[in-house]
């Protein structure tokens, strides 16, 4: 039997994650925790507690006392919040995946952990189309540096300690369930609220910004198909590369126009073209697919009508 502990259950992927989960594993099973209150369906559906990734102590009691035995730990500040308070960032991006890595190497029963990577590891040095998954990698904000540092302790966690610990390079992903947590893709969920609500929408980056992106449930299939898979198929303990789409913010405002075809887009670019522009425009991610089957499903014409409804629903459209 398994009793899964999500930290950073709030968040973005956190409250669809843990919804999957619950479904798969019994919803008395999937332990959903984090600094903030849940949206209402994680909260109603199974347990919730409030708790802080940088408390080690209660980390190891609640651990215990629950019998974990699977850790997705996802609370981590993104990119573009990052660049606001740095020394906070890497404080809570590493201290907090330490916690977590140290934890799973004192208690034997937690038999494995999930944390997210980012395409954040690369930088401008890094070949940035088709990204492989082995390159150049030099990242020039504090999120990249926390990430690729993250991935460096993860390996070393599993080649000293045997911690059986998995992780994914995750894009952009797209979903409209809860609020993006302050990242330089966020302009790719901010423009259905906008264009749905006042027909417009300011970018804050460039028109041909163009970047690796993923629907929501592509990601949350890809996680659990990772920690599912067999141990002995992977050959990358530091983080996966996975692909999906790529496009432009000009280009995902014409498929938007499709469907609202006076919808406007005006660019205003800040700080956030910078981070861009240091990352992949698209991604190599064939080590994915042969080691574990990793194969994303939506193309940018389905995401935008999946989240056109959805979005509508989420703020009572009327027209
Ligand atoms: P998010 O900001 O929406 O959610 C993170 C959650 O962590 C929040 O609910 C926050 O309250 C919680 N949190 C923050 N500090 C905490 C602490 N000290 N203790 C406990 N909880 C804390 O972020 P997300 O988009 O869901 O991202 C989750 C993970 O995936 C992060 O590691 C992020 O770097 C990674 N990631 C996300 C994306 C993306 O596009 N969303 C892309 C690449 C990687
Ligand atoms: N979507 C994330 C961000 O923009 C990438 O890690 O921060």
């Amino acid at each position: 039997m398994e009793n899964i502990m999500i930290i950073g259950a709030s968040g973005q992927i956190g409250s669809e994650l843990t919804m999957k989960l619950r479904k798969m594993y019994g919803h008395s099973h999937v332990f959903a925790t984090d600094l903030k209150d849940p949206p209402p369906d994680v909260r109603e559906s199974g347990p919730f507690e409030l708790l802080d990734v940088m408390d080690d102590k209660r980390l190891i009691h609640f651990v215990i006392r629950h019998k974990i035995t699977q850790i997705y730990h996802l609370a981590a500040v993104l990119s573009g919040n990052a660049e606001k308070l740095p020394m906070q960032a890497w404080r809570i991006n590493m201290d907090g995946l330490l916690n977590v890595l140290d934890l799973a190497k004192e208690v034997e029963e937690i038999r494995k952990v999930f944390w997210p990577s980012s395409i954040a590891v690369f930088g401008p040095s890094t070949p940035r189309e088709n990204t492989p998954q082995l390159t150049i990698m030099e990242p020039n904000t504090v999120y990249g540096i926390s990430k690729l540092a993250g991935e460096r302790w993860c390996e070393y966690f599993y080649h000293r300690y045997q911690v059986d610990v998995r992780s994914i390079r995750y894009p952009g992903l797209i979903s409209y369930k809860t609020e993006p947590g302050g990242g330089t893709t966020d302009y790719a969920i901010e423009i259905f609220f906008e264009a749905l609500k006042k027909g417009s929408y300011t970018c804050f980056l460039r028109k041909d910004a163009k970047l690796p992106m993923l629907f929501m449930s592509d990601a949350i299939d890809a996680t659990i198909g990772l920690m599912e898979a067999e141990a002995s198929g992977l050959s990358i303990r530091s983080g996966y590369n996975i692909g999906g789409l790529s496009f432009s913010p000009d280009e995902l405002a014409a498929e938007i126009r499709k469907q609202i075809p006076d919808f406007t887009i005006r660019y205003k670019p800040d700080y956030r073209q910078a981070i861009a522009e240091g990352w992949p425009r698209s991604i190599d991610d064939h080590v994915s697919r042969k080691d574990w089957g990793y194969q994303p499903e939506y193309n940018l014409q389905e995401i935008v009508k999946v989240m056109m409804e959805g979005v509508k629903d989420k703020i009572n459209y009327k027209k």
